[in-house]
């Protein structure tokens, strides 16, 4: 089983989700987990790991204000010393054509999906590079792969995490820091739960496995990307779809 013991690892968007499973597992594998999230959003996260056994504490962030993710990784820094995991999960969909998109909903998206990890990574290498390891992953998404009408704002935004986690790979891959990216199919979350049952029955008709995922699925996979089993997997792109698109 993959040991995470005595790794710190921040997970943004822990409240719910994938990034409430990821938090979840990376504990259970015995991570000291920093739950991100608005507000106290994530205190729920919080309370279960350590009801578990499991350790976790609470940070506010809002990860489109660089101030607020400055503050977040300094209070992580100051409570632990260190920031071995970066988990880049917060996220948000503002979906609609092009023709009737509203510039507010793409730079919303932008802001969320693209730029957040920018900075939440920028707040977090100088630690990483000191130490001389780390581990950041980015959650992208099957539709900044294949593309899908109705997102191009999303899409653009997921296309933008694998090219800018290539990017930082090459940057600081000698440094022993690994920079990696999940790609999650149609995973059962609140995300896709708007979508009506119908919707749903005729996605899972496209995916090979037959099924949604579930968040565990994609919790699976950050784990093992967090683990040192993965220290030579760098620059990667890790599907968890299904093989809904290979
Ligand atoms: N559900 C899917 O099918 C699917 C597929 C591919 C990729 N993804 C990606 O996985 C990630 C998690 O998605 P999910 O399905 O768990 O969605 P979700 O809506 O359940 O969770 C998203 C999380 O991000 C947080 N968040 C949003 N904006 C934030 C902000 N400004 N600051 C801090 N936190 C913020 C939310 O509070 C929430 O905790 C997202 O990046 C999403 O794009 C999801």
């Amino acid at each position: 089983m993959l040991d995470l013991s005595g790794k710190v690892a921040i997970v943004t968007g822990a409240s719910r989700g994938i990034g409430r499973a990821v938090a979840v597992l990376l504990a259970a594998r015995g991570a000291q987990v920093v739950a991100a999230a608005r507000g106290d959003h994530a205190a729920s996260t919080v309370e279960a790991i350590q009801s578990a056994g499991g350790h976790a504490d609470l940070a506010q962030v809002d990860v489109t204000d660089g101030a607020s993710v400055a503050a977040m990784v300094a209070g992580a820094l100051e409570r632990h010393d260190r920031i071995d995991v970066l988990v880049n999960n917060a996220g948000i969909a503002r979906d609609q054509l092009l023709m009737r998109m509203k510039q507010e909903d793409w730079d919303q998206v932008m802001a969320t999906n693209l730029t957040a990890a920018f900075q939440c990574s920028q707040a977090v290498i100088k630690a990483m590079m000191k130490r001389r390891a780390g581990r950041i992953i980015n959650v992208s998404s099957v539709v900044g792969q294949s593309g899908n009408a109705g997102q191009t704002n999303y899409a653009a935004s997921k296309a933008g995490l694998i090219g800018f986690s290539k990017a930082l790979a090459r940057e600081v891959a000698s440094r022993n820091i690994t920079v990696n990216v999940v790609a999650p199919g149609l995973i059962d979350t609140d995300m896709t739960r708007d979508l009506t049952a119908k919707a749903q029955n005729d996605w899972a008709a496209q995916i090979p496995v037959g099924r949604l995922g579930s968040a565990e699925d994609v919790a699976g996979a950050v784990c093992f990307l967090a683990s040192d089993e993965a220290s030579y997997i760098t620059g990667h792109v890790l599907a968890v779809n299904g093989g809904m698109y290979m």
